[in-house]
Parts: structure tokens; sequence; C-alpha cells
């Protein structure tokens, strides 16, 4: 069962589709059929945006970027009805935020970190195929990107959504019925004595329990109303709360609003930080003539909700070309994003990843070769020429049992910060095959390790807000979250960084 849940399954499915309004009420549950399109983002570079954006320009970006697709269509689908290229959509990536708010959110990044270096989001464009995710080859759309990518007038393309595998079945520990026991004593990653991150001794100070702090999950679906959370009050602020035919969405998001938000009574069990305010921001957006898993765009929107010393959480990773699953981050569309929000002050936690196709975990210091990629770039590796750091703080996932390691499927590198339990996390989920009832399961994965991080930023914002009356910016959390954690049984050599005490930070004064 907590097998099925942990099943970030394959993209797409049967939705409820809500619709964004900040404030909103708790979703519908009915099923609304609509499935993502498969799409691709495009950047031009800046020599070939300035001239089709000037005021003679004898062609559109849009015209250019259709042109260009379809000569690439044209050498490599043997079927060109198939490929519908001839129908494509094109529209600017980051549409939901308006162009004078995101200018806006580009200065307040330059004031707030000297380092940032603008980009032009005007240069990125989304390409919608009339295909759905499910009818839609990775092969194909390889091949096509391959193709793309020569061309002068193109800076960057990529796929565009998400990509989930399930894990490796887990030995579960001895089946305790949670829906009849307080789930409390079932929850290590709360305690402490190098268990856990300490989240129950910082309860005992003021903001340790995330009071005046706002987090933001960014995924595809979640039970709002779920009835450990249904109090906790988390709103939609925008895209779709996307259900899915396979069950893998709702789970996956309940089970990471409940690790932080699980309201504090007398069911289920209790969030790290239960008086934090929780939003979520759905991936699946709709532009022209049907939706689109667009996690940039949706990083970007998330952004412009947040402040300084906000978190948002990335519940997301893709895929190479042989379907390695690493960092959302080397996709460059949402490595641009992510790189605005932390550097608008925004603390932004990203999963490692979950290992290749075979469930062992890719060592991210190593090059990556993207989904239709012409070559290779060690993005994630300092010491690499190609090394970009986006500013998030990455999550590798370690074992339950004490003395932690590192779980065979996480990733690890030099760039991974900090981890967390990647198995055993009880917390709140649905339950796919009885209607999507209420449940609580033993999640896992990098996905069920970043919420416990997410978490204990929360918790310290909180207590330094409390004591200073001023939040820290995202870089500041970074290195804080370290200070005095606890390493894994085989230390360095595992490459996934310590796991966050709280306790330390807390009697080491570093909060005050
Ligand atoms: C949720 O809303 C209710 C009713 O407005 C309020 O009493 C409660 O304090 C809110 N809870 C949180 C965690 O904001
Ligand atoms: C992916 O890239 C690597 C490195 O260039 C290469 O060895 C491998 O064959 C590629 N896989 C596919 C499916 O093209
Ligand atoms: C890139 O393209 C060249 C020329 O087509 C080819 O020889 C090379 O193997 C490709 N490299 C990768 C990583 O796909
Ligand atoms: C961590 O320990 C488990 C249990 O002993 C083992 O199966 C696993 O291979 C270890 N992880 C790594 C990365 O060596
Ligand atoms: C989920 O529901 C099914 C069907 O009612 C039931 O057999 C199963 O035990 C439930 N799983 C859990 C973990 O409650
Ligand atoms: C499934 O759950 C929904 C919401 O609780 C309810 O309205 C619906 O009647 C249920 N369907 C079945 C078949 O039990």
């Amino acid at each position: 069962m907590s097998r099925i849940c942990r099943a970030l399954a394959a993209l797409s499915l049967l939705s409820s589709l809500v619709h964004t309004v900040s404030g909103a009420a708790i979703p519908p549950r009915e099923d609304t059929p609509i499935i993502a399109r498969s799409a691709i983002a495009v950047k031009l570079d800046a020599a070939t945006a300035a001239s089709l954006q000037s005021r003679n320009a004898r062609t559109s970006p849009a015209q250019l970027i259709q042109d260009l697709i379809t000569k690439a269509a044209a050498g490599s689908t043997s079927d060109g009805k198939r490929s519908g290229v001839g129908s494509v959509k094109v529209a600017p990536l980051f549409s939901s935020v308006s162009t004078d708010k995101l200018a806006g959110m580009v200065q307040q990044a330059v004031k707030n970190d000297p380092t940032y270096v603008p980009v032009d989001f005007g240069t990125w464009f989304q390409v919608q195929f009339p295909q759905s995710t499910e009818e839609t080859s990775l092969d194909e759309i390889a091949k096509l990107l391959k193709k793309l990518g020569r061309n002068k007038e193109i800076a960057s393309c990529q796929r565009l959504g998400m990509h989930r595998r399930q894990l490796p079945a887990a030995a579960q520990t001895a089946a305790l019925k949670p829906n009849d026991d307080p789930l409390y004593s079932k929850q290590g990653y709360l305690q402490g004595g190098g268990q856990g991150i300490n989240a129950a001794y910082a309860w005992g100070f003021p903001g340790g329990d995330g009071a005046g702090t706002t987090v933001i999950d960014v995924e595809r679906g979640w039970q709002l109303d779920h009835e450990d959370l249904v109090k906790a009050n988390i709103t939609l602020l925008s895209g779709q709360n996307f259900k899915d035919r396979y069950g893998g969405n709702y789970p996956h998001g309940t089970a990471v609003l409940g690790e932080m938000l699980m309201v504090d009574n007398k069911i289920g069990g209790i969030g790290i930080v239960p008086n934090a305010r929780g939003h979520v921001v759905g991936v699946q957006r709709t532009v022209n003539d049907g939706p689109v898993e667009n996690p940039p765009d949706a990083i970007v929107d998330a952004a412009s909700y947040l402040k300084v010393g906000d978190v948002m959480l990335l519940e997301m990773q893709t895929a190479d070309n042989d379907s390695a699953l690493w960092p959302i981050e080397v996709e460059d569309a949402e490595f641009d994003a992510i790189r605005l929000a932390t550097a608008m002050g925004i603390t932004v936690i990203e999963p490692a990843g979950n290992g290749d196709a075979n469930g062992i975990g890719v060592n991210l210091d190593g090059p990556v070769v993207r989904l239709g990629d012409n070559s290779s770039h060690s993005f994630l590796n300092p010491k690499s020429k190609d090394f970009r750091d986006s500013g998030a703080i990455l999550v590798g996932a370690g074992s339950a049992a004490y003395p932690r390691n590192r779980t065979v499927w996480s990733n690890y590198g030099s760039r991974v910060d900090v981890h967390a339990w990647g198995e055993h996390i009880w917390t709140s989920s649905v339950n796919v095959t009885d209607n999507y009832s209420d449940d609580y399961i033993e999640f896992d994965g990098t996905s069920g390790a970043a919420p416990i991080i997410a978490g204990a930023a929360l918790s310290v914002q909180g207590m330094v807000y409390k004591n200073r009356g001023k939040k820290l910016s995202g870089a500041d959390i970074r290195k804080l979250i370290k200070v005095g954690g606890t390493a894994t049984i085989n230390g360095a050599a595992d490459k996934i960084g310590v796991m966050p005490d709280l306790k330390a930070l807390i009697d080491g004064g570093y909060l005050k």
C-alpha cells in the first residue's frame, strides 16, 4: 500500500481541475479528465530574440520557433502527421506572472543578492504539442530536441514536465494500524538523540512550531481536506490540483504536506511545524488550448507570492537521456526560475533525486546528458567549469534506522547540502483503492526527505523571527541549517551532508 503511495507514477491522468484563486475553498474531488499535453521549452538566443522583438521584425518569435520545429521534425519523424508539429502552439514560457511584476521580482533579486545575474525571462517560450503526455514517446521528443538545439537561434531547449518513478520495495516496519493509533510514537523523524531532527525539542521554544512562517509546496496534487490537514487551511494559489488516473499525485502531495503541517489534534500524527502557514501551487497550468506541466512557470509564480525568509518546496525531479533521475535544476528553465527565487531571499528546498533506472543512486558530481542534449555537463560539481549554483538546498535520503547511512537509491554528491529520513516516514496520505479515503502511510524517497528539511528550515526561521523580529535569507538558512547536524555512519563518504539537529542550533545559541 505504501508502495502504491510512494509511486510517483507516470505523467498525467484524470484530474480534478481547480482554478486558481488565492484563499480558494477546498477543491472538489470530482474527476475531470484533462490530461496534460506534451510540451517543450525553448530559449531564443539573445540577439535573435532582440531582433525578433524589434518593431520592424518581419517574423515573430512564435513563427520562428514554429518554423524551426517543422524543419527539425521533418528530418526526425517518419510520420509528420503523427508528430503533429503542424499544429503546435507557441506561447511565453513564463506566462503566469505579468511582465511588470516579473521585472519587479528581478529588481528585488538584484538588490537582495549582488551575485545574481538577471536573465531575460522573455526569451523563453513553451511549445505545446497536440498529443497528451501519455501519447508522446520520450524518444521522439529527444530526437526533436537534438535537431532543434543545433540551430544558432536556439540558446537552450528541453522537455517540459516532471518525472517520477516508484522506488523498489523497502522492508516495512511491523505493521501498526495508524488509523486507530496516535501516530506520534512512530514519527521518529521528529525525535532527538541523533535519530531525527529534534523537532519536538524545538516546539518548546517560541516560533519552533513554525508560527509566523510560510511555505509553498509545488507539485501535482493534494487532498487538502484530509482529516488531519483540513484545519491547517492550506490553499491552492495557482495551477491545477491534479488527482490523476493511477493514483500517484494525491497520495504524494498529501504525504508531503503532512510531514510539515499535520494538525496538533487527537487524530493522525503531527507535523514538524503545525503552526506554519501552508499553500500549494500546481505544476499543471493551462495556456492556449490545453494544460501543460510547466514547472518553471509554477516556480516563478510561487516566488511571486513569497517574501524573504519564506520557504518553497519543489517536489519534482527530471530524467536524463537514460532515465536516471536528477534534481530538476539541471534543466535550464527551472534553473533560471529557482535562481530568481533564491536571489529574492526565498529558501528553496529541492530533492536530490531517486537514482537511476536500476534504482542505484546517481553521483551528482558526474556529468549529466539531458534528454535530447548533444553534450554532457557537470552542473552540480563545484570543481567543474560547468558548475552553477541555484542557491537551493539540495536534499539526500538516509535510512530511518540509527545510526543512519545513505539509502541505496538516493542521489549523492558534493552539492547535496543535507539529508533526512528517506523511508518509514509516517504521515498523512490517501488510499487510492478506497475512493481516495483519508489514510496514513510510511512515505519515502528524496521526496519524503525534502519536507523534513523544509520543516526544519521553517522551525529555524520561526525561532529566529521570534528572537530578532527579522527573517534570514535563503542563503543564510542554507549555511545555518547544517551547523551541529548529525552525520551518517559513513560520514563524508556518503556525500549526502548532515541531518539538521534543531537542538544543537538552539542550545548553541545560533538562533538568538
Ligand atoms: C484555520 O482557519 C480557522 C478558521 O478561520 C482558524 O480558527 C484557524 O486558526 C486557522 N488555522 C491556521 C493554522 O491558520
Ligand atoms: C546518454 O548519454 C550517454 C553519454 O553520452 C551515452 O553513453 C548513452 O548512450 C546515451 N543514452 C541514450 C539512450 O542515448
Ligand atoms: C553529438 O553529436 C555529434 C554529431 O552528430 C555526435 O558525434 C556525438 O556523439 C553527439 N554526442 C552526444 C552526447 O550525443
Ligand atoms: C545502507 O545500509 C543498508 C542496510 O545495511 C544497506 O543495504 C545499504 O546498501 C547501505 N547503503 C549504502 C549506500 O551503502
Ligand atoms: C485501502 O483500501 C483497500 C480497499 O478498501 C483496503 O483493502 C486496504 O487495506 C486499504 N489500505 C490501507 C493502508 O488502509
Ligand atoms: C467517494 O468520495 C466522495 C467524497 O468523499 C463521495 O462524494 C463519493 O460518494 C464517494 N464515492 C463512492 C463510490 O463511495
